[in-house]
């Protein structure tokens, strides 16, 4: 079924405000806007011109007559003006990663997760913001016992940065019942990978290994699993998120590829022609052993099913790697 064929929607959006826009998910979705025609604000804290990394993301941004880009703080800086007019807001920002959320890191977690989106939450409240996405976590949903995680599941958040997403989704979905409030979709991402994830992130790990021959950090034994979806699939079903005029609450967004970490390191050797040396070390506090979601409320409401297998995704992954970096390149 092509995507968002048999499903109402408002009409496209105009203009909109994707915060996070410097980071890996929010850079792509801000560009795949820009292409569809959307006027788009951008909002990051980490500046083009400072860091290296938002630099590198905002590239295919710069200079697009649709996109403006604004570096601020959402937890201090004056968020209605950046509202005004905007159909939707796509709310990225935020402090992602499980393993460094324990110990002082929290406070930032708690910071930019959750009351940096108590403050967008009531700008979009005063500015009458029709429709707020956001990004939630496969992470909310906890240890699951073998079968796919369906939204309606009591979540059970096992690492601080998991509360924390619950506690941003939930927010926001308090205030979509307020008579003010935006109606709010919000999207449980599944472990996203392919061009400009974040270095932190193991496909990223993996192909690095493969390509330079440095040893690959494997936290457990590599069996445990995850629906690692692409980048391009996330980003269709995020503007699908903003235009259907149903579809309030939790939405996976996942199911493309289950697989486990030992079948990453195969593809990526495969792809590469070179052995991963693995360097294995203990299973990491708040890591689940599975994530599989349930894809029918996606496919009900907003018409979108994955498209991108591991295979074909970690290959793009890869190409761009090597496209990016001199020294992939050299070392492929
Ligand atoms: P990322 O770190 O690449 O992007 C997040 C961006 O938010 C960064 O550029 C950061 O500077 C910005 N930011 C953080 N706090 C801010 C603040 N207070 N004000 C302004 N900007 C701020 O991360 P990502 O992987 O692109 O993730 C984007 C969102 O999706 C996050 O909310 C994350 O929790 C969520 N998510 C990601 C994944 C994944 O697999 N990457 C999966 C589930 C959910
Ligand atoms: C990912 C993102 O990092 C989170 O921001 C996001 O919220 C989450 O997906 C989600 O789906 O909601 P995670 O699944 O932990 O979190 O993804 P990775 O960081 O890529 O880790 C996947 C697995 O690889 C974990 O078991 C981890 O312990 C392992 N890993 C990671 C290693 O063995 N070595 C590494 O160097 C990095």
């Amino acid at each position: 079924m092509p995507q968002h064929e048999q499903h109402p929607t408002t009409a496209p959006l105009r203009r909109a405000v994707v915060t996070g826009s410097a980071g890996f998910i929010g850079s792509h979705l801000a560009h795949a806007l820009v292409q569809a025609g959307t006027t788009v604000i951008g909002v990051d804290r980490r500046a083009p011109a400072t860091d290296a990394t938002a630099h590198a993301n905002l590239a295919c941004l710069r200079g697009l007559p649709g996109y403006h880009h604004i570096t601020a703080d959402l937890l201090n800086c004056a968020i209605d003006p950046l509202l005004i007019d905007a159909d939707a807001v796509f709310h990225l920002a935020g402090i992602p990663g499980v393993r460094p959320s324990w110990g002082p890191q929290f406070g930032d977690y708690l910071a930019s997760n959750v009351l940096a989106t108590h403050r967008v939450l009531e700008a979009c409240t005063r500015i009458g913001v029709p429709r707020l996405v956001v990004a939630s976590s496969s992470s909310v949903y906890g240890p699951t016992g073998g079968g796919a995680s369906v939204e309606a599941d009591r979540p059970r958040p096992p690492s601080p940065y998991a509360v924390t997403k619950l506690a941003e989704e939930q927010l926001c979905l308090a205030y979509a019942e307020h008579p003010a409030g935006p109606s709010v979709v919000a999207l449980r991402y599944f472990t996203v990978y392919g061009p400009r994830q974040r270095t932190d992130m193991f496909t990223h790990r993996a192909l690095h290994a493969a390509l330079t021959g440095e040893p690959l950090r494997l936290y457990g034994d590599g069996h445990q699993r995850r629906d690692f979806t692409y980048i391009d699939d996330v980003v269709a079903a995020t503007i699908a998120a903003a235009t259907v005029s149903t579809g309030q609450g939790a939405i996976n967004v996942g199911g493309g590829s289950n697989a486990s970490l030992l079948e990453v390191i195969n593809i990526a050797s495969r792809l590469t022609g070179r052995d991963i040396q693995l360097q294995q070390e203990h299973a990491r506090s708040g890591d689940v052993l599975l994530t599989r979601a349930d894809p029918s409320r996606a496919r009900e409401v907003l018409g979108w099913q994955p498209r991108v297998d591991l295979h074909n995704g970690l290959r793009a992954h890869m190409q761009a790697l090597t496209a990016q970096v001199p020294d992939y390149s050299r070392a492929a």
